[in-house]
């Protein structure tokens, strides 16, 4: 078991790691001395997989939970769920002392913690997190919302939860896509903020596609252990945490322009960071050798590195990527990387040298 601490000041929690978690988590929340009443939401798939084992613990220490299932899938996070749960959690009488589990994936963390931010103006949340993504990015550092017609995660607020269980054991039953899709984050953090890392994940990538316990536990909690460090120093975003956005920016642009649902965040992802390592070979001279690693290591893992485009599509990515939240005064900047290790945010690259690292 792994404990890694997220230093956010009176705002500060613990994010365990492990395995065995979820059978614990009554015992866990018992630990925060919050209220009995709670509430966990979940989504059909998560639900169906862990929904007894979590409401079972958390009776089995004296609380007296209700459970919220939303359909799975990236449309639950609209604002007429958050409207639903709100009723549910009204019904069931929760009050301030109470707390919601957030059980699932990024999507059902991302909702949950934006319904725990604005229910009674705040109730306490904890993440349990079942998928790759959400144990190592999206149910750490407080980022909750949902998504608007116009565009994803308009509507939402920085909310950190009480406590982060990463259970591992939960990783068994996910789909292999949407594994592989997490793993594109976890090579992200070995660019962006850790050389060794990266150099692990190229000596044990076999073990960690057959998602081998120890190896899970080390990945996880150093990937959780960079999100920390990076967001205990800069919360809101006003600098360093624009770190974790490298491959993003064309990565959104991807998602966003293909028709959301035809590449999975990772895999997107994937092929904005390859453009990226070749952008940052251009404008920070990084050395050739690291962007072949970047590239390489992604394409072994499993996910797409390139992408085929003909004119139109090339213009409408150009177009998802201005309307991106991080345009400023309408250039696109990029996070572009040194060397493998170190990155640099605010970079400002020229439309040419965009055209030109797109396939
Ligand atoms: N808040 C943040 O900082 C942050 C960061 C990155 C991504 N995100 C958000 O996270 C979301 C993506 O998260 P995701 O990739 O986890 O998607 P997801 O929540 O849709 O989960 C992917 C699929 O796997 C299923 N699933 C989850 N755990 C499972 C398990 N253990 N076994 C079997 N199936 C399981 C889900 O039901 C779903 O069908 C996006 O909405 C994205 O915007 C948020
Ligand atoms: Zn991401």
């Amino acid at each position: 078991m792994r404990i890694v601490p997220v230093s956010l000041g009176n705002r500060s929690y613990q994010i365990k790691v492990g395995s065995g978690w979820l059978p614990r988590l009554g015992a866990e929340c018992a630990r925060l001395k919050l209220g009995q009443r709670c509430a966990v939401i979940t989504d059909t798939n998560a639900g169906r997989l862990f929904a007894k084992a979590a409401l079972k613990s958390l009776a089995a220490s004296g609380f007296d939970p209700v459970l919220i299932t939303v359909p799975a899938g990236e449309k639950s996070k609209c604002l007429a769920l958050v409207e639903k749960c709100h009723d549910q959690l009204a019904a069931h009488r929760l009050e301030r002392k109470s707390f919601i589990v957030a059980l699932g994936g990024g999507v059902v963390g991302d909702l949950t913690g934006f319904v725990a931010a604005t229910y009674l103006r705040g109730v306490p949340f904890v993440q349990v997190p079942t998928s790759l993504l959400a144990q190592v990015d999206s149910s750490v550092g407080g980022k909750t919302g949902v998504n608007l017609k116009s565009g994803k995660n308009l509507v939402g607020a920085f909310y950190q939860p009480q406590l982060v269980l990463c259970d591992l054991d939960t990783l068994k039953t996910l789909p292999k896509r949407e594994y592989v899709s997490g793993l594109a984050e976890v090579i992200k953090y070995g660019i962006i903020y850790d050389a060794v890392l990266f150099a692990q994940l190229e000596r044990n990538l076999p073990k960690l596609l057959q998602r081998d316990a120890a190896t899970l536990r080390s990945v996880v909690a150093r990937c959780c252990e960079i999100k920390a460090e990076v967001v205990g120093q800069d919360e809101t975003e006003t600098g360093l945490r624009a770190i974790l956005n490298f491959g993003h920016t064309i990565g959104h642009a991807i998602e966003n322009s293909s028709g959301y649902g035809k590449y999975l965040h990772g895999e997107a992802i994937a092929i904005g960071a390859v453009a990226a390592a070749k952008l940052s070979r251009t404008v920070l001279g990084l050395p050739s050798g690291d962007g072949e690693r970047v590239e390489k290591l992604l394409a072994q893992a499993g996910l797409p590195v390139t992408i085929k485009l003909d004119a139109a599509r090339r213009k409408k990515l150009f177009a998802a990527m201005r309307l991106d939240k991080k345009v400023s005064h309408g250039e696109i900047q990029f996070v572009l990387a040194r060397k493998i290790g170190k990155v640099l945010w605010g970079q400002k690259v020229p439309a040419e040298a965009i055209q030109a690292v797109l396939p």
